[in-house]
């Protein structure tokens, strides 16, 4: 597919001060600009042409940063629920579900909607980058990452916290282009993250951005350019679980896209987003009126990080703030942070295998929990035209079909290693 692929054509735009330039390739941040903003794509083209199924997640090319495709996507799919939707009394209950679930031609074999980020991010990629892409998570994105690099053969690093490495599961062995170091048990995620940043201190390296990056963002949006394409419109309301609130920040900036193309509407879906109990940084920050995350102290989160089953949600430092953020995006569009519980959570998930048919993700739980809490107080309506993002589903399905291999750590590093170590001990691996 590469080959006959012309590059997508768009500009890059600060949120803060409007401002367009090109992107250098990797262009993060907007050029000789003091303060912190998000930057977003221009695409030249304003109405998108959704290719065929069989583009996977590139039929959404035309709204992706790339210049260059990659083989094995699959795109998100969206289907009017049945199930579901009755047991609830919907009528306009859209679920948009990014996993594995061959029977409705979703085929991530790493089951979660971190496969689109990957796919688009690594389209971004130039072939002729030198320097190797690193990776900091504790969950869905680094498997993704690992297993698109690995099928396509782009270098990659991996930082991950020990305690986490059982994430790393797959249905065949991970090729030596990705190579996964670890920060050593009883570390988090943010000590991977550290990890990750003085690793891209040394001239190898290049980090991957994570939601400054504007292909993660767009790769996620494709959850929505896939409901609109499906539904014809642009739905009333987003029910999306977060943790660094990436998703429903790009959720929102497709809807914005989707108005500017005119023929899908021009309604702004309110966002509702979801945490899982007692970790709820976002629902705090967002019901004080505060553009900033209230203070909390590093200990209290880390114990309450320990109960919530979605571990996932857990991201201490959300997208949140910063212009063009979460904030900024349920200002203009409208919204609320929702919770659901541990027990709530379970019964959600339970409920939609029994009624849809397949295994959800807990943090996709955590969204179909706040959807029932919402119909049964009444915030949403029976008619309305809802858009439920499953962005994880059919692991257990898929490891009931699969053999299951695990990627093991190169090294354990100490929390803050010195940079000479890390450089004798990454010098060995690229
Ligand atoms: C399955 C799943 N759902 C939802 C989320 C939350 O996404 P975001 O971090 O973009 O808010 C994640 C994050 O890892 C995830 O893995």
């Amino acid at each position: 597919m590469s080959k006959e692929f012309k590059a997508t054509e768009y500009l890059l735009q600060s949120i803060n001060t409007g401002n367009q330039f090109n992107d250098e390739g990797w262009t993060l941040e907007a050029p000789d600009e003091k303060e912190p903003t998000l930057i977003r794509a221009i695409y030249e083209k304003k109405q998108i042409d959704v290719k065929d199924v069989s583009h996977g997640i590139y039929r959404f090319a035309d709204w992706l940063p790339i210049h260059k495709t990659l083989k094995g996507s699959s795109a998100p799919v969206t289907y009017k629920s049945n199930g579901l939707a009755k047991h609830l009394g919907l009528t306009n209950l859209y679920i948009t579900f990014s996993g594995y679930w061959p029977e409705k031609d979703a085929n991530f074999p790493t089951c979660s909607f971190k496969e689109t980020e990957a796919y688009s991010v690594c389209g971004r990629l130039s072939s002729e980058e030198k320097k190797v892409l690193v990776v900091a998570s504790a969950g869905n994105t680094a498997r993704a990452f690992a297993r698109v690099c690995s099928d396509n053969k782009i270098p990659l690093l991996l930082c991950v916290p020990e305690d986490y490495l059982d994430v790393l599961w797959f249905n065949k062995p991970i090729n030596d282009c990705v190579k996964l170091i670890a920060t050593k048990s009883g570390s988090d995620y943010f000590d991977a993250i550290h990890l990750s940043n003085l690793v891209c201190q040394l001239d190898k390296f290049i980090p991957e951005g994570g939601s400054k990056n504007v292909a993660r963002r767009e790769g996620m949006g494709t959850t929505v350019l896939s409901a609109a394409h499906e539904i014809g419109k642009i739905p009333d309301y987003y029910f999306q679980a977060v943790g660094s609130s990436t998703g429903a920040v790009s959720a929102w900036e497709a809807n914005l896209r989707l108005i500017e193309d005119g023929r899908f509407g021009n309604n702004k879906m309110k966002l509702m987003v979801s945490q899982n109990e007692p970790f709820k940084i976002l629902q705090d920050a967002w019901r004080a009126d505060s553009r900033e995350i209230l203070p909390m102290d590093d200990d209290e989160a880390r114990k309450v990080v320990k109960i919530i089953i979605a571990k996932v949600l857990s991201n201490r430092r959300p997208t949140y703030s910063v212009p063009g953020g979460l904030f900024d995006a349920m200002k203009d569009a409208g919204g609320d942070v929702l919770t659901a519980t541990n027990e709530e959570l379970i019964k959600a998930g339970k409920l939609f295998e029994e009624l849809e048919g397949n295994d959800i993700h807990p943090a996709a739980a955590v969204a179909t929990a706040t959807l029932i809490k919402a119909v049964n107080d009444g915030t949403v309506n029976k008619d309305d035209l809802i858009m439920l993002n499953i962005t994880g589903g059919g692991e257990d399905k898929f490891k009931r079909e699969n053999d299951i291999v695990y990627l093991k750590p190169r090294h354990i590093f100490e929390i803050n290693p010195g940079l000479e170590t890390l450089k004798e001990v990454l010098d060995k691996l690229f």
